[in-house]
């Protein structure tokens, strides 16, 4: 860089963070008036700088802060790789995608099954449908919100092949259990670590338990670049292969981009009936997509990631004042419960509103919004009654071609889950002011509900 453009560049991003410190100064909480967020992004002047320096370079598309984010995230996960992709419903896409690879051994193929779980988000479940392949539908633990692990045994068939599903909320679901069954029976495992960075079983990061797992940075997760998400890839060699290959066009060359030839023979391959030598750029071994974010995200993502460790911190704070704020309440309404074994960075804290209780959730929902504390629903609540399935399943029926979903047993858990939880922020924005006041609109209605002195 001549000294001239360093010069510039500094100034400009010294403007920069003025900037910020104007547009921050004087920002005031005032309870009852200003809406408390249940999520959204937590930064500080180095975001923002980092977003304009990317933005200076004009390298945009994913380069050199996207492999130092993917460098990083995988080293402090504890897996070979990582590999960015622009959301976590598109990591989602891409790992599952990438189980149907002829590249990897045992893959995935039309109508096999994969167990999963019917309370949750939708996009963890769409890439099995979206693939050919068939959800598998188990039960959830009402007060976990996972899987009910030992039905896992009563899903199986001889077409099982894999078991996808999201560690609810940041609360890691069984995975002695889970990855025992797996071995057992030879199926890859996918988790949807997606509310779940920073999430510990017995000490290990989630994430790092599975064949692939997945993560998103838009802002409600434990870390933002506004869109994004990530592949992470525990350790196998084909896997990788396949996840860049999805992620990139579905090209079977492995170069990054502005590179050649990486592979040192790039005139010199005979793939499916392409002539000999045909450039490799262009030869595609899978039917892939472009998911891929831009270098700018990965640069805000790296400040991002080295505030985790307090974001960890943060959440699970917030999660312990809200426990300790309703335990008086116990009869009537409940916290989601660690899954023992499970030390969560927690998304959010969810509620379960006790049949026997004398308010609804609903009514519990609309204080707290009339008191302008946001609240959220468990995402899509029992994802088989949503319209989305219902359609499937019918057009199915209609086409003769059998189910497109299995249900194995009841959902009463995840009914319950769609009919009796809500879930209050746990995100690092939420400061002592805005703790304080969430926890007097809980009480305060929880106390007048029930008459219990809490
Ligand atoms: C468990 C789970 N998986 C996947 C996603 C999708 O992530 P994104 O919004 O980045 O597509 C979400 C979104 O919140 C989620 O909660």
């Amino acid at each position: 860089m001549s000294r001239d453009e360093a010069t510039i560049r500094a100034e400009i991003l010294d403007r920069v963070r003025e900037l910020h410190e104007v547009r921050t100064a004087g920002r005031t909480f005032t309870p009852g008036e200003d809406y408390v967020s249940y999520a959204g992004r937590v930064h500080d002047d180095r975001e923002v700088v980092a977003a304009v320096d990317a933005t200076l370079d004009f390298w945009l598309t994913l380069g050199p802060h996207g492999e130092a984010f993917q460098d990083r995230l995988a080293e402090i996960l504890g897996v070979r790789w990582t590999r960015l992709v622009n959301s976590g419903s598109s990591a989602n896409l891409v790992a599952l995608s990438a189980l149907t690879s002829p590249k990897v051994d045992g893959r995935l193929r039309r109508g096999d099954e994969v167990i999963t779980v019917a309370g949750g988000f939708p996009t963890t479940v769409a890439p099995i449908v979206q693939n050919g392949l068939v959800p598998v539908f188990l039960d959830n633990d009402p007060l976990t919100g996972n899987v009910r692990v030992e039905r896992l045994e009563d899903a199986l068939s001889p077409r099982t092949r894999a078991v996808m599903m999201a560690h609810t909320l940041g609360n890691p679901f069984d995975l002695d259990a889970v990855t025992a069954f797996c071995r057992d029976h030879d199926l890859f495992l996918v988790e949807d670590n997606c509310d779940a960075l920073g999430s510990r079983w017995k000490g290990r990061l989630t994430g790092s338990f599975g064949d692939l797992s997945t993560q998103s940075f838009y802002p409600p997760h434990h870390l933002t670049m506004g869109e994004g998400g990530s592949v992470n890839i525990v350790k196998s060699g084909r896997l990788k292969v396949a996840v860049e290959s999805f992620r990139d066009w579905g090209r079977d060359c492995w170069c990054a981009s502005g590179k050649d030839d990486t592979c040192g023979k790039r005139f010199r391959w005979r793939l499916g009936e392409l002539p000999e030598g045909y450039d490799h750029k262009y030869i595609y071994s899978h039917l892939g997509y472009n998911l891929k974010p831009l270098d700018i995200q990965a640069a805000i993502g790296r400040v991002q990631l080295d505030k985790l460790g307090d974001f960890t911190a943060a959440r699970i704070a917030n999660y312990e004042a809200f426990a300790a704020a309703i335990a008086p309440f116990a009869e009537v309404v409940q916290p989601m419960q660690a899954t023992p074994g499970a030390q969560p960075s927690w998304f959010g804290f969810m509620m379960l509103v006790d049949p026997t209780a004398p308010f609804t959730r609903n009514e519990l929902a609309q204080h707290l919004e009339q008191h302008k504390v946001a609240t959220r629903m468990l995402f899509g609540g029992n994802l088989v009654r949503q319209p989305a399935f219902t359609q499937l399943a019918r057009d199915a029926a209609e086409d003769g071609r059998g189910e497109a979903f299995r249900v194995v047993g009841d959902l009463t858990g995840a009914d319950r889950l769609m009919h009796d939880a809500v879930f209050l922020g746990t995100y690092p924005g939420i400061d002592d002011a805005r703790r304080g006041w969430i926890v007097d609109v809980l009480t305060t209605f929880l106390r007048e509900r029930t008459g219990i002195a809490g």
